[in-house]
């Protein structure tokens, strides 16, 4: 993990709702940081620009959020961390590529991401679009053959089948899409919502719905409410990352503030002011540890990990 990443993380699990689960939270990153390594493509390997490219993007900073829903819900469920080890990646490798693709300037047009220069800047725009198109074959690849996935063909199938409705135009690409094209524009707090439900609650809704996918099946209303858990997290998750563009610091972040105003972004903030976004973010939070409660002490690991994200600074 670079230095900048290592220390805004460290100052964070500080002040984590409990020791206990900050430590448990670190070790996840951990383990994620030699996952993803293993299933990289080596920098040695032709062609070797891409592939340093690809590790420089996906190793070292990020929360690993998603990730951490996925083993929480693991926990939840019974699961083992192996079980879900690969669809963790999976789903980690797709959200750097999206990240990577938005800070090209054909998107966000941003510089730093994770306490560095973005893709296109440390590479090329080309190399940019490249990792981002390679790092979500290699995604569904895992899914499809990860030796060390304990799945079925017919849940690997299922797996891959959430993650491209994730991912694809009813999901984060629909959601860019209309991030691009409402720029400047005047939105309702409904049409806010979709956006956000689509860019980045759909594969955080994915991280909770794919762990449960590779457990027994569960009973309806207790998927229903993993379910309603996911939701209220992904759409608070993205309202906050709105906030924090506001309120939050550039050097804790890793990523530039103000950049929403500066290219009118219809964002949460913008639309119902900060008061009212940090409001729907507890009322948001509140339903999703509701929502949990049929699981009981099941699901200790998903509750302190809304309670970490309802107060996260990065
Ligand atoms: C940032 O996601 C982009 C959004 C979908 C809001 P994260 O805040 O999870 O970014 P990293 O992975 O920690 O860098
Ligand atoms: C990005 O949303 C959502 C994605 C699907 C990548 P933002 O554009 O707000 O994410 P940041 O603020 O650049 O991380
Ligand atoms: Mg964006
Ligand atoms: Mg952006
Ligand atoms: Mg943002």
């Amino acid at each position: 993990m670079n230095d900048a990443a290592d220390r805004r993380i460290r100052a964070q699990d500080q002040s984590a709702n409990t020791a206990e689960f900050g430590a448990q939270f670190e070790a996840w990153r951990q383990r994620m940081e030699y996952a993803l390594a293993a299933r990289l493509p080596q920098p040695d390997k032709v062609p070797a620009r891409l592939h340093e490219a690809m590790r420089y993007s996906v190793l070292g900073g990020g929360k690993r959020i998603r990730p951490a829903l996925l083993f929480a819900t693991a926990r939840t469920l019974g699961l083992s961390e192996d079980d879900v080890e690969a669809a963790a990646c999976a789903i980690e490798l797709v959200h750097v590529y999206s990240l990577v693709h938005d800070d090209l300037p054909a998107m966000d047009n941003d510089d730093l991401r994770r306490g560095r220069p973005t893709c296109h800047k440390a590479y090329d725009e080309a190399t940019a679009l490249l990792v981002g198109d390679a790092l979500q074959p290699l995604a569904f690849q895992l899914l499809a053959s990860d030796p060390k996935l304990p799945a079925s063909p017919a849940i690997r199938l299922r797996l891959i089948d959430m993650l491209a409705q994730a991912i694809g135009t009813f999901g984060m690409a629909g959601g860019q899409a209309i991030d691009l094209a409402v720029q400047g524009m005047r939105l309702d707090i409904g049409q806010v919502e979709d956006m956000h439900a689509r860019k980045t609650g759909a594969v955080i809704r994915a991280s909770v719905l794919m762990a449960a996918e590779c457990a027994p099946p569960l009973d309806a209303n207790l998927y229903a409410a993993l379910t309603r858990f996911a939701t209220a997290v992904g759409l608070a998750f993205q309202i906050q990352d709105d906030l924090l563009d506001v309120t939050g610091d550039a050097l804790t972040l890793g990523k530039a503030t103000g950049a929403d105003s500066e290219r009118a972004k219809p964002t949460y903030p913008a639309v119902v002011g900060i008061p009212a976004s940090q409001q729907r973010v507890r009322l948001l939070h509140n339903q999703a540890v509701n929502a949990l409660a049929p699981f009981g002490d099941r699901a200790e690991s998903l509750r302190s990990l809304a309670h970490w994200l309802l107060s996260r600074q990065y």
